[in-house]
């Protein structure tokens, strides 16, 4: 049908033009003889409008809006034993390279710029006046502020030509920092891009990715995330280590296996964050009660761990037995015996049931003996996002991704999960229906049991610079006006 329509309206005007204007330089339209199959359509499209250019008519199909779309898989580095997970971008004319930040929970870019009063020495700068196409935004003198749940930075909304594995945005709009708050940054790291819709960007920039769906520059409109799982309770953390494939435009079927279940992000305001409805959560066999609610839950590569609503954390380690309350700088985490060795976490947003590998909800001793700290936190507790209306209620971060291949599909909005192929770690089991729940008996795909106590990372650790929390925090306020609409 589309084949036909455009043969139609581009190619049966453009064949005529070319017949009756002698005078016209000869336009060399291939015609039937020739292998009509080797020509795909942007060919034909730009034949077409080749003849209208020359003739002062309208073209339909300009170059611009008619790039070859792409799919590129893009390296990730897993920072500190899956606290972080980044990947490289090349920033200004000639291209400065940063490592930044992949976040699902947020939809700002920024790098750490030369001036920056609080970055540490370490810290890789970008340096505007070795730019030839570094612009600072119209009547953005002043300092713009993103908040994370584990910080903040202070800059100057400016724009730049952007470059990830391959893909160009120009006029891509980011905040030039110089302010961080302490140990939000950490080694070759200087920056985050946020991956989240635009309706939710403290910058008002359209995010990098969505710049390039809305450009017609990607294969499909969305992108796909494979995370490497580093964390051992026994064993302090790499610095670094390969850290997955974030595919650009596609997924990849060499990193899952079966098909990806996709599920339409709830319904109702413009999207913002990766939102997903939490229907069901399961440790040790028990259904944890999920009130419909609290049930919003962002789904997010930033975030290092899950965070969810008080009363539901509470009743989730209650079923663990063993548990143990902190309280001091771990308030809002839980701990439980180190030698548990099937938490068979599972959960679900209304399709297949998920399982998290026990290896992931093990962060190492609480500092008690035998008592390990768990990886589900009470989000209240332990940072600013959360609580409004709108805002999620849950966070779902890395202890959960590293579990699955993750889709995040701009049209219709949804987020697909698939099952890890056993390239990228995973079992090559698919997660059963929530409906008829047969999952085997270990969550985990090596087998491993959870980690025993003793020498791994102390929990000050994880409270203060493992744990990351890149959910943007003042959400209502930042794009209220988009949602009520
Ligand atoms: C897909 O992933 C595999 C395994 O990591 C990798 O070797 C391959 O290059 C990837 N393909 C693309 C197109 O990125």
């Amino acid at each position: 049908m589309k084949l036909f329509a455009l043969f139609l309206f581009f190619i049966v005007p453009a064949l005529s033009y070319s017949a009756v204007v002698r005078e016209a330089p000869p336009i060399h339209l291939p015609l039937a003889r020739r292998t009509l199959q080797k020509r795909d359509l942007d060919y034909w499209a730009n034949a077409a409008d080749q003849v209208r250019a020359k003739y002062g008519f309208a073209t339909v199909a300009s170059n611009s809006n008619r790039k070859r779309q792409n799919t590129v898989g893009i390296p990730i580095v897993n920072q500190n034993g899956d606290s972080s997970y980044f990947a490289s971008i090349n920033v200004g004319t000639p291209p400065q390279s940063f490592d930044i930040i992949l976040d699902t929970g947020s939809s700002d870019l920024w790098v750490t710029t030369v001036g920056c009063t609080t970055c540490d020495p370490s810290t890789p700068l970008f340096d505007p006046s070795k730019s030839s196409t570094f612009q600072v935004s119209p009547g953005q003198q002043g300092g713009t502020k993103i908040q994370y749940g584990s910080g903040g930075v202070e800059g100057q909304l400016s724009s730049e030509t952007v470059n990830m594995g391959g893909f160009t945005v120009s006029n891509q709009g980011f905040l030039s920092v110089v302010t961080t708050s302490q140990g939000l940054l950490q080694g070759s790291v200087s920056g985050i891009m946020g991956l989240g819709f635009q309706t939710i960007a403290a910058t008002r920039a359209v995010p990098f990715w969505q710049a390039l769906v809305n450009a017609n520059q990607l294969t499909s409109p969305l992108f796909s995330f494979y995370l490497t799982r580093e964390n051992d309770p026994n064993q302090p953390p790499p610095l670094t280590a390969p850290g997955g494939v974030l595919t650009l435009g596609g997924t990849n079927s060499s990193l899952f296996s079966g098909n990806v279940e996709f599920i339409n992000m709830p319904s109702g305001a413009e999207p913002s964050f990766w939102l997903q409805t939490l229907t069901t959560l399961k440790v040790v066999g028990t259904s944890i009660p999920i009130s419909t609610s609290l049930s919003l839950a962002a789904i997010d590569t930033g975030t290092t761990l899950i965070g969810g609503p008080g009363d539901q954390v509470a009743a989730f380690w209650q079923a663990v037995p063993g548990h143990q309350t902190l309280s001091g700088a771990m308030t809002g985490y839980y701990s439980f015996p180190c030698s548990t060795t099937n938490l068979n976490v599972q959960l679900s947003f209304g399709g297949s049931s998920w399982s998290i590998s026990d290896k992931d909800m093990n962060l190492g001793s609480s500092g008690v003996s035998g008592q390990c700290v768990g990886a589900v936190f009470d989000l209240g507790q332990a940072s600013a996002a959360g609580g409004g209306p709108g805002n999620p209620n849950w966070v779902i971060g890395d202890t959960f991704l590293k579990n699955v291949y993750s889709v995040y599909r701009a049209s219709p909005p949804s987020v697909g999960f698939a099952q890890l192929s056993t390239v990228a770690g995973g079992t090559g089991n698919r997660g059963s229906s929530s409906q008829s729940v047969s999952v085997p008996g270990t969550s985990n795909p090596t087998g491993t049991p959870g980690g025993q106590p003793s020498s791994g990372p102390g929990p000050i650790s994880w409270a203060t610079s493992r744990v990351r929390i890149n959910i943007v925090a003042i959400v209502i306020s930042l794009f209220a006006g988009y949602v009520l609409l």
